[in-house]
């Protein structure tokens, strides 16, 4: 049967890396069958819905789901229930891909674009491992009221039970198997009753399943510290969803630019892959040309591994990308005058 990617492009500099992205794919994999859907605030101006149900049924039945970014200024004010980041939380707790992967490799011929100094980040590479479907995100009760003294309030629960934490642990654990072997799990377990909870569970799960893993813990504001200070010392990091989410954005600098950074977010064994940029819609370049096509494109290198068993293209994919920056392919946030489509001719050109 035909393997098929679902593309959805969404808003912003979505549908400008994908387009590019698009066109790696068929290049490297022409058999598989390309589709496209709305999601986010495209989704909700053409169907009243940031995802509808019909949009997740078809990404249900492909197999891999390739998603540029939700969101912008134009939808800031839109009822919060369909927000256009709602349509990708729906398509994430949908699919239930409850383990994103978000590698921070730092490729050789970026090392002086990072914020940080050469040593710092020479050879980086290193992989967060990121609850996704749980945790703040999605924890009840939550909303904005008034309570009983007449006082406006804000609120969201941060809540995981055992088999969550469980499942994404075991997921850390495969990768650090293939790697070296090291898992660095954050939380913040001196001021939070999850994250407590949290090291309890990651530390039992190490004690009856973690042979090869040698586990640490960090608290997460450390960790933030430590990722500029010293981000070498970390292999797997081990995070809920809200820490992963900030922790990732501050890796992709050691990288270069968030423009570089990919994502593959998997669920239990037959579940199409999400694949997407950490980066957003970034509305202030939205139009213009120029976002870097990077990470959309590594993305599509990811679902080729991941979701679609085709090592050999995604190889190529990886190996075409850093080629490229090596003869000096720049967009703007690399420092370069590239716009996407030479950035990607740059990266077709070596494949
Ligand atoms: P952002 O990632 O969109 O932009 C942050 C900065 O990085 C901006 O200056 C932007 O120009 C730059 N940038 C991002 N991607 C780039 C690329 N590929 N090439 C060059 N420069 C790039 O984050 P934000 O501005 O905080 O959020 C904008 C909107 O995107 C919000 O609505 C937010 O909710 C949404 N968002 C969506 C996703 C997603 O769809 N996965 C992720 C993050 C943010
Ligand atoms: C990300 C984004 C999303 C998140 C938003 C847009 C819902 O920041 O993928 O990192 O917070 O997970
Ligand atoms: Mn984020």
């Amino acid at each position: 049967m035909k393997q098929t990617l679902l593309l959805l492009p969404g808003d912003g500099i979505g549908p400008e890396v994908t387009g590019a992205a698009r066109r790696i794919a068929d290049l490297v994999a022409p058999d598989v069958a390309l589709e496209e859907g709305l999601v986010g605030g495209a989704a909700l101006d053409a169907e009243g819905t940031p995802l509808s149900d019909e949009t997740l049924q078809r990404a249900h039945k492909s197999d891999a789901v390739l998603l540029g970014a939700v969101g912008g200024p134009k939808w800031a004010t839109v009822d919060r229930a369909v927000r256009p980041e709602m349509g990708l939380l729906r398509l994430r707790k949908g699919l239930d891909v409850f383990a994103n992967l978000r590698p921070a490799y730092c490729f050789e011929a970026l090392v002086d674009s990072s914020s940080l100094k050469r040593d710092r980040v020479e050879g980086l590479d290193l992989m967060i491992v990121r609850e996704l479907t749980s945790g703040v995100y999605f924890g009840e009760p939550r909303g904005i009221d008034t309570d009983e003294n007449g006082v406006r309030r804000g609120y969201d629960t941060s809540v995981y039970t055992a088999p969550e934490i469980e499942r994404v642990t075991r997921v850390a654990f495969a990768i650090a198997r293939g790697r070296s072997g090291r898992v660095c799990s954050v939380e913040k377990s001196n001021v939070m009753e999850s994250g407590h909870f949290w090291r309890q569970e990651v530390t039992a799960l190490h004690e009856i399943g973690g042979e090869g893993i040698e586990l640490t813990h960090m608290l997460a504001d450390a960790c933030a510290m430590e990722l500029v200070r010293q981000p070498k010392q970390f292999d797997v990091i081990l995070a809920d969803n809200l820490f992963g989410d900030l922790l990732s954005d501050e890796a992709a600098m050691l990288t270069g630019s968030i423009g570089m950074l990919p994502s593959a977010s998997l669920g239990a064994e037959g579940v199409p892959g999400l694949f997407e940029p950490v980066h957003g819609s970034a509305p202030d370049i939205a139009g213009k040309g120029y976002a870097n096509p990077c990470a959309a494109i590594l993305s599509l290198e990811m679902a080729l591994r991941w979701s679609l068993a085709r090592p050999d293209a995604a190889d190529r994919v990886m190996h075409a990308v850093a080629h490229a920056l090596k003869e000096g392919a720049r967009t703007r946030d690399l420092g370069g005058e590239m716009s996407t489509t030479e950035m990607t001719d740059a990266i077709i050109d070596c494949l």
